[in-house]
């Protein structure tokens, strides 16, 4: 299965960092193009990168050469480098298709209406063979295919075969924090995504150094479907009083041998991440044993979203 020759990231957080990273020095995905529409978050992650990849020279899993090449593969675009500083708001998608993107891979905030937006102006600009992937955690990959087919414009309905040729394309491809160290890519066919798309995404993820597992589009698929119940349970029991934080993640660290507690880990993902999550869950099944704890929503309320903002469960 041919690779990419050009991939777009869209989102330099943890996650697009991450995925921008393995697609250049794994998978050596000729040209990364990595989009953000906040340039600061862009140079923060490339900083992040240059980090990752100096360690991995000093202890000499890669030679300098390999983390230059990785480096030039990649190519960093924000609203100030892009036409859209001109007040148009989708200039950053035009140029991601006029560089020839042929693989994305959407790793935005965990929110419906953004990830929607960035899936419009994605068809509105890119080639009709472009594989449009997400990223996400927890969201529909049929809803963003749906979203994608209304980028084409009014003229064109979901179930028209130009809709259905557009949703075909669109799939998602989850990747785990921190991306460079997890093993795991779940990929994840919405309900029209074709048996090509699925196969493309899989041999991204493949040559990305991922083992590949494969989930239906339910609301947080197998992986969020199982862990968040988990981590809103540890916040549950902190909330209650059962335990102190350091006892209950103790508790799972040597009682269970995981790597991290759980409340060190919600703080890793993100306090707000696991909030976007957990609403979607609960929200898409309308099943209460997905409700998120009140604790966890007043957290988030505080700006307390874990590792990334200095403070969660844990001070950073
Ligand atoms: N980015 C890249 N590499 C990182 C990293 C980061 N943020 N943090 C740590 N690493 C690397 C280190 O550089 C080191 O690499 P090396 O072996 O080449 O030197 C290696 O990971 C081990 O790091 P440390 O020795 O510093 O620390 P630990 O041994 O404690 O491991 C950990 C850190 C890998 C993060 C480990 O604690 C762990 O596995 N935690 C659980 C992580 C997890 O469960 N992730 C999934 C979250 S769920 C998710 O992402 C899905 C989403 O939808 C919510």
């Amino acid at each position: 299965m041919a690779l990419p020759r050009t991939l777009s990231v869209i989102g330099a957080g943890q996650m697009g960092i991450g995925i921008a990273l393995v697609a250049s020095l794994r998978a050596q995905i000729p040209k990364v193009l990595l989009y953000d529409r906040d340039p600061a978050q862009i140079t923060k992650g490339l900083a992040f990168m240059d980090k990752l990849l100096e360690k991995d020279v000093s202890k000499g899993k890669i030679s300098e050469e390999q983390a230059k090449a990785a480096k030039e593969r990649i190519i960093s675009i924000s609203h100030s480098s892009s036409s859209s500083k001109d007040g148009d708001e989708s200039g950053w998608a035009r140029e991601l298709g006029e560089r020839g993107t042929d693989l994305v891979v959407e790793a935005a905030s965990e929110r419906v209406s953004i990830k929607e937006s960035i899936f419009r102006a994605l068809t509105q600009n890119l080639s009709k063979d472009a594989v449009l992937a997400s990223n996400t955690s927890s969201i529909s990959i049929t809803k963003l295919a749906g979203a994608a087919v209304d980028g084409l414009g009014a003229g064109v309905s979901r179930a028209s075969e130009e809709g259905k040729a557009c949703a075909g394309r669109v799939v998602g491809v989850h990747f785990f924090n921190p991306v460079p160290v997890m093993k795991l890519c779940e990929v994840i066919p919405g309900l029209q995504t074709s048996e090509s798309t699925l196969e493309k995404a899989k041999a991204f993820a493949v040559a990305c150094g991922k083992e590949v597992t494969t989930s239906k589009d339910v609301p947080g698929f197998v992986s969020n479907a199982l862990l968040m119940p988990f981590l809103n349970e540890a916040i549950m029991c902190l909330e209650s009083g059962t335990a102190t934080r350091d006892d209950i993640d103790k508790t799972l660290r040597l009682g269970m041998g995981h790597p991290m507690g759980p409340l060190q880990l919600a703080d890793f993902i993100g306090l707000d991440t696991c909030l976007a999550i957990q609403e979607t869950l609960y929200e898409g099944t309308r099943d209460s044993k997905y409700r998120p704890s009140v604790l966890l929503g007043r957290m988030v309320d505080a700006g307390w979203l874990g590792k990334k903002s200095g403070k969660g469960f844990y001070d950073y």
